[in-house]
C-alpha cells in the first residue's frame, strides 16, 4: 500500500466543496501569491498560473478566465472573458506593458463547465515591477551610486542618516540593495526581513551579481531617518577551498551597493545612495567564513547603531572608500533582481501544499503500520530543540538535536565580559556506546576536512544574559557542543533555526515499509539541507559546492518533493554565466574540477531542463 499525493503544479482539481468560489493558488511568475510577502517581479510581461476552484464534480474543464489589472486603485486593464482552458503559464494579455517600478494589483475569475455563471473573484494580489535594466540604471546614475566598502578595515557595518524633508504623503518607498557576499539591512532599528538570510545568492559575481528589493514604505517616516547595513564575506572574499589548479578568487573585501528611492504623493521623488557620506567600522563580527564559521565579540556590538541619532565615542567610524563593481562589464557581466526565493531561516522557509503528516483518522496508514521514522518532523516549524544535552567534561555540552540538520542555533548564554565561549558542530560523535545508546567520548569532526565549522563568541557581561546566533556563516549537524561557557546550559537555552532557499513541500510518500519511509525522511532533510541558493552537494564539510554531477541526479527527486522552479531556473541561468565555447564546468560557480566537466557532470545542463519542463509543463524552458 502507497499514497502519493499532489505532485503537478499547478492547474489541479481537488475534490471538495461547494460552488461559486475563487480560483486559488495564484502564482505571477511562479511566485505563490499565498506565500510570497512582497512579490517583486523583473519583468514586463509577466505568467500567471491558478488553480479552478474546488467542486465535488468530476470532468470540470475551465472555458474561460478573465483577468483585472490595476495600480493605484484604478483600473488599468481588463481582459474581459477569454475562452480558453489554460490556466498554467497563461501569458499576460494586456497590450501595454507593466511600467517598471510600479506597484500593481490583479484578481481573476473563471467560468467553468460546472457552473453557468463566473466563479467568485479572487481577492486582488499585490506585486510591484523592479528596474528592468538595472545595469542601464546605475551606468546613468553614475556619479551618484558607488560600491563602497575597505580596504584598510573589515568595514561590515556602514550606516548613513537622512532627512526626509517633503512633507508631502510617501506613496513608495523601495530598496535595491547588494551587499556581497553577505548583507542584512536595517532601517531606523529594525532589521527590515529577519528571515532572509545569506542574501544574495552565490553567483560567479564577475558575470552577474545578485541585488534585491525591499518595499520599506512603512519604514519610512518624516524627519531623520536611519540605515545600516551589515556585511560578510560570503563567498565573495575568501576560503572557498580550492584544487591548486584553480586559482582562488581574488575579489577582494566586502561592498555595498545601495538605492533608497522614495516617491511622494505629489510625484516628487527622493534619492539615498551609497556613497562617501555614509561612515563604516569593523563591527562586532571579527571574521566570519561559510566554512569556518563566526569570531564575535560582543562587546563591540552598538545598541542602536540603525538608530537616528547614534553617537558612538568608542570605535572608529570612517568614510569608506569608493570600490570596484563586482560585475565585469568587459565579459557582460550584469547586475540582476534575484529572482528566487531567498535563504530563509525557521518558520519563514517551509510552506506545505500537501498533507504531510500521517493522520491516524483519516489515513488508512496509521502511524503503527508503517512505524516510527527517526528524526525530527518538516512540521516542527523549521526550528529543533535539543533532545538531549551530555556534559562530557567540565565546562562541555553537547546537545544532540535529533536529527541532521542545517542552519545554526541561538544561544542564551550568562557570564562575565569579556569570557570566550566556542561552540563546534559535529554531525556524529565519536565514541557512542552501543550498550545504552550513549556517547562518553566528544564530537567526531574529521569528516568536516578542512572546514572548522565553529563559531566563537565572547560575552559582553550583560547581566540579563545574552543571545548570539551566527549570521553570516552556516552549519551542517545533529551535534553541538559549546565549550567554556561559563555558567550550565540547559536544553532551552538553545534553539536551531533550519536554514535553506524557501520552497514549499510538494509531494509526500508513505508506505507500510518502515525502511523506505526513513529514506524517504533522509532524503528531504537531506535535499532541503543543500538548497542554498544553488544545489550544493554536501552542507558540512570543505566543499559545499555547486557539483553539476549531484544537482542533475537529484533534480527529479527535488522536483517532486519541493516547488523549486525559480531556484532551478536560476542554477540554469548560473551555468550558461559560467558556459565557455559550449563547455561548461564540473562546479558552478567553478570552484573545483575543470572544463569540460565530466560527462555525466556537464549533462547537469540539458537534465535539469528537461526535468524542470517535464514537471512545470512550461515551454520556455526549452
Ligand atoms: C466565450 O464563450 C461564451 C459562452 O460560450 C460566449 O457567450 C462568448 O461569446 C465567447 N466569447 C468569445 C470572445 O468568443
Ligand atoms: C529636515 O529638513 C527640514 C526641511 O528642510 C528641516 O526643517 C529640518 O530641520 C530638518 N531636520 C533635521 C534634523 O535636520
Ligand atoms: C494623494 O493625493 C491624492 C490627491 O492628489 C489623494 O486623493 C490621495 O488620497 C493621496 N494619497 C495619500 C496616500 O495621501
Ligand atoms: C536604544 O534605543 C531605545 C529606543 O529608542 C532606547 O530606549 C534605549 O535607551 C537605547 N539604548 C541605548 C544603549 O542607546
Amino acid at each position: 500500500m502507497w499514497s502519493l499525493y499532489g505532485i503537478i503544479v499547478c492547474g489541479v482539481v481537488f475534490v471538495v466543496g461547494q460552488s461559486s468560489l475563487a480560483p486559488y493558488d495564484v502564482r505571477i511568475e511562479y511566485y505563490k501569491a499565498e506565500t510570497t510577502k512582497d512579490l517583486v517581479i523583473g519583468t514586463d510581461y509577466p505568467y500567471f498560473c491558478w488553480k479552478l476552484p474546488l467542486t465535488n464534480q468530476r470532468d470540470v474543464r475551465q472555458m474561460g478566465y478573465q483577468l483585472q489589472l490595476r495600480s493605484e486603485n484604478k483600473l488599468v486593464w481588463d481582459s474581459d472573458r477569454i475562452n480558453s482552458s489554460q490556466s498554467i503559464h497563461v501569458p499576460y494579455p494586456f497590450k501595454q506593458k507593466l511600467e517598471e517600478l510600479t506597484h500593481y494589483q490583479v484578481r481573476l475569475r473563471v467560468w467553468t463547465s460546472a457552473l453557468e455563471t463566473a466563479s467568485s473573484w479572487t481577492l486582488w494580489i499585490p506585486f510591484r515591477t523592479s528596474v528592468y535594466n538595472f545595469q542601464q540604471y546605475l551606468l546613468d546614475h553614475n556619479d551618484e551610486v558607488s560600491w563602497i566598502g575597505s580596504t584598510q578595515i573589515y568595514m561590515n557595518e556602514l550606516r548613513k542618516e537622512f532627512n526626509v524633508s517633503n512633507t508631502s504623503p510617501i506613496q513608495s518607498a523601495t530598496v535595491f540593495i547588494s551587499g556581497i557576499g553577505y548583507y542584512e539591512l536595517y532601517l531606523n532599528g529594525d532589521n527590515v526581513d529577519p528571515s532572509r538570510k545569506l542574501d544574495p545568492g552565490w553567483t560567479t559575481y564577475q558575470k552577474r551579481t545578485l541585488f534585491a528589493s525591499y518595499d520599506v514604505t512603512s519604514k519610512i517616516k518624516l524627519g531623520m531617518n536611519a540605515v545600516g547595513v551589515k556585511l560578510g564575506n560570503g563567498w565573495y572574499s575568501q576560503e572557498q577551498y580550492l584544487l591548486p589548479s584553480v586559482p582562488e578568487p581574488t575579489y577582494g573585501p566586502p561592498r555595498l551597493m545601495f538605492i533608497l528611492k522614495i516617491i511622494f504623493n505629489n510625484s516628487d521623488q527622493m534619492n539615498v545612495y551609497s556613497d562617501q557620506t555614509w561612515k563604516g567600522r569593523q563591527g562586532s563580527i571579527i571574521h566570519d567564513s561559510v566554512y569556518n564559521g563566526e569570531f564575535v565579540d560582543g562587546r563591540y556590538d552598538r545598541l542602536n547603531w540603525t538608530r537616528v541619532g547614534f553617537t558612538d565615542s568608542l570605535s572608529l567610524w570612517i568614510t569608506p572608500e569608493i570600490l570596484p563593481s563586482p560585475v565585469d562589464t568587459t565579459v557582460n557581466g550584469q547586475l540582476t533582481l534575484q529572482d528566487m526565493p531567498p535563504i530563509r531561516a525557521g518558520p519563514d522557509a517551509l510552506h506545505f501544499e500537501v498533507e504531510y503528516d500521517v493522520d491516524e483518522d483519516r489515513s488508512y496508514l496509521s502511524k503503527k503500520d508503517i512505524g516510527e521514522i527517526l528524526g525530527a518532523s518538516l512540521k516542527d516549524k523549521g526550528i529543533l530543540h535539543p533532545i538531549s544535552v551530555i556534559i562530557p567534561t567540565l565546562n562541555v555540552h553537547i546537545f544532540d538535536m535529533g536529527q541532521n540538520m542545517v542552519g545554526w542555533c541561538r544561544f542564551k548564554f550568562h557570564g562575565p565580559r569579556g569570557v570566550g565561549i566556542h561552540i563546534r558542530h559535529a554531525e556524529i560523535l565519536s565514541q557512542a556506546v552501543v550498550s545504552t545508546g550513549k556517547a562518553t567520548g566528544g564530537i567526531y569532526t574529521d569528516n568536516l576536512r578542512g572546514a572548522t565549522a565553529s563559531d566563537t563568541y565572547i560575552l559582553r557581561g550583560d547581566p540579563n544574559g545574552e543571545i548570539y546566533e551566527p549570521r553570516f556563516t552556516v552549519h551542517g549537524f545533529r551535534y553541538v557542543a559549546v565549550f567554556g561557557s561559563p555558567t550550565p546550559l540547559l536544553i532551552d537555552d538553545v534553539e536551531c533555526p533550519i536554514v535553506h532557499s524557501e520552497t514549499t513541500v510538494k509531494g509526500h510518500f508513505s508506505s507500510s515499509n518502515s525502511v523506505i519511509n526513513q529514506i524517504q525522511h533522509n532524503i528531504v532533510w537531506g535535499q532541503l539541507g543543500n538548497l542554498m541558493s544553488l544545489p550544493t552537494d554536501c552542507p558540512q564539510r570543505d566543499e559545499r559546492k555547486g557539483w553539476m554531477g549531484d544537482a542533475a541526479l537529484s533534480v527529479n527527486e527535488a522536483l517532486y518533493n519541493f516547488d523549486l522552479s525559480k531556484f532551478y531556473l536560476n542554477f540554469l541561468t548560473l551555468i550558461k554565466d559560467v558556459q565557455l565555447l559550449g563547455f561548461v564546468p564540473d562546479t558552478v560557480p567553478l570552484s573545483f574540477g575543470f572544463y569540460p566537466a565530466d560527462p555525466n557532470w556537464g549533462t547537469a545542463l540539458p537534465t535539469i531542463t528537461w526535468q524542470l519542463y517535464r514537471h512545470y509543463n512550461d515551454i520556455q524552458i526549452l
